[in-house]
């Protein structure tokens, strides 16, 4: 093994383990030993075509999640991701997702209250919470919350199955309790105490209101939390396997996933969904809207995938949410407008809504601020990150792929005065 982590097989068989360490610290170098350059030649450069964005390419086997692009389907460890929805809960689903199986009544029980007993966080961070700038982005207020409950973690650094379920079990029993205090102590209100009665999406709720959510809004929350729980190898996720691969803790795989998903061509598209919806205004200025944000070769959020090819299954069951909010709450025009957009956007582009688009309206009608969108995704995808990194360490082989150099050969250093 060279001090870089690289497994010397994976290079030049040829190379001998004194000029392997000569690449690995001097790779940056423009001149090479002789033995190097081989390093260039046919022989040892990446086999497997590039793929931009490596799509459709395999980098990991999982048992976690499948998503069936061509028939808009998604499974969660066997089970159709409607099924679930219709009849499973979130923390059934959470059992599933880390045990590969459904669980007995005595082992999700077990499991509640386990999730329960965890459901508070360290003083430390609620103080630490307290010096963040108040205008800073909730997502980023995770991340760096997330990355420093390790220190208050003993077992962080132990990564076998037990250790990491346990560690698992902390993260995704924390994360609703920290954005529901991040978000009360940016309001300049006191932050509410878990209640571990409750479920994790009813919790998330009085915590984040102070009162415990009507029956009916709890359900619709713990059945967003099941859509969003895991989805295969999208980016988060990916980058969490990426850092678990290199046998890093389990809080820091999570705190590159909170990174990655905050972007938005990933879970930070849905609080760009409802900027949209708020710019549009009317369900009579979709037309004009739409077409002109095309015409300047913007993307319209919420639509397209990078697997789907037909309906995104989770826009379903949120598209059903959204309108069942505007009935219930009288106010559909956010639904109505969502609708029109996704018309024209199917006679324009013929693209589908993904899982973004009708949360967004979803969520803004249930009194949720837009900023917290993304974190609310992530309240739900760290079951699925935590299980894939369980996966990972269960049968680890370092992430470590190549890159289809294009850069130029054979340059030789000129001083900066003759440049
Ligand atoms: N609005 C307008 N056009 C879109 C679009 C969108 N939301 N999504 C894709 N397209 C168009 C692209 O402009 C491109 O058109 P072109 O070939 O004429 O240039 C074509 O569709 C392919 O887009 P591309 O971004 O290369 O496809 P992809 O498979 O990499 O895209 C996404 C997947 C998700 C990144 C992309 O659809 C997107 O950016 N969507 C908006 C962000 C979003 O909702 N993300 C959440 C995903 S769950």
């Amino acid at each position: 093994m060279c001090p870089c982590g690289e497994r010397l097989e994976t290079r030049n068989s040829k190379l001998e383990t004194d000029e392997a360490l000569v690449c690995c610290l001097f790779s940056s170098f423009v001149i090479f030993p002789s033995t190097l350059k081989s390093m260039s030649d046919k022989a040892n450069a990446p086999t497997a075509p590039s793929a931009a964005g490596l799509r459709g390419v395999a980098a990991a086997t999982s048992s976690m999640s499948d998503v069936i692009g061509d028939k808009g389907q998604l499974i969660y460890q066997g089970y159709d991701i409607h099924d679930l929805a219709a009849h499973s809960t979130f923390e059934e689903v959470i059992f599933l997702l880390w045990n590969k199986r459904l669980p007995k009544q005595n082992e999700l029980d077990e499991l509640k209250q386990a999730l329960a007993a965890s459901y508070a966080i360290p003083d430390e961070i609620i103080d630490l919470m307290r010096r963040i700038p108040r205008d800073a982005d909730p997502i980023d207020v995770l991340r760096t919350t997330v990355s420093a409950l390790e220190f208050y973690n003993p077992g962080s650094r132990d990564i076998s199955r037990a250790a990491s379920v346990q560690t698992a079990i902390k993260l995704t029993a924390q994360f609703p309790t920290l954005v529901a205090t991040a978000e009360r102590i940016r309001r300049g209100l006191e932050p509410v105490q878990p209640n571990s009665q409750l479920n994790i999406a009813s919790n998330f709720l009085y915590m984040l209101n102070g009162s415990a959510p009507s029956a009916a809004d709890a359900r619709m929350f713990d059945i967003a939390l099941i859509l969003h729980a895991d989805h295969e190898l999208n980016a988060s996720t990916f980058a969490a396997r990426v850092v678990a691969g290199t046998l890093a803790d389990m809080y820091g795989a999570v705190t590159a996933a909170i990174a990655a998903l905050s972007g938005p061509l990933h879970g930070g598209a849905n609080t760009a969904v409802m900027k949209t919806l708020l710019e549009i205004g009317e369900v009579g200025n979709v037309e004009s809207f739409i077409k002109q944000a095309l015409g300047d070769k913007r993307k319209i959020m919420g639509f397209g995938h990078a697997v789907y090819r037909t309906e995104d299954p989770r826009a379903t069951h949120l598209r059903r949410f959204s309108q069942q909010l505007g009935e219930r709450t009288g106010e559909s025009k956010w639904y109505d407008i969502s609708r029109k957009v996704e018309e024209v956007m199917m006679r324009e582009k013929g693209l589908y809504p993904n899982v973004d688009f009708f949360s967004a309206s979803t969520y803004y009608m249930m009194g949720i601020p837009l900023d917290l969108y993304t974190p609310i995704f992530a309240i739900s995808r760290i079951s699925g990150w935590t299980g894939h990194v369980l996966e990972q360490y269960a049968d680890n082989k370092l992430i470590r792929p190549r890159a289809e150099y294009v850069g130029a050969r054979d340059s030789r250093y000129i001083p900066i005065g003759e440049r």
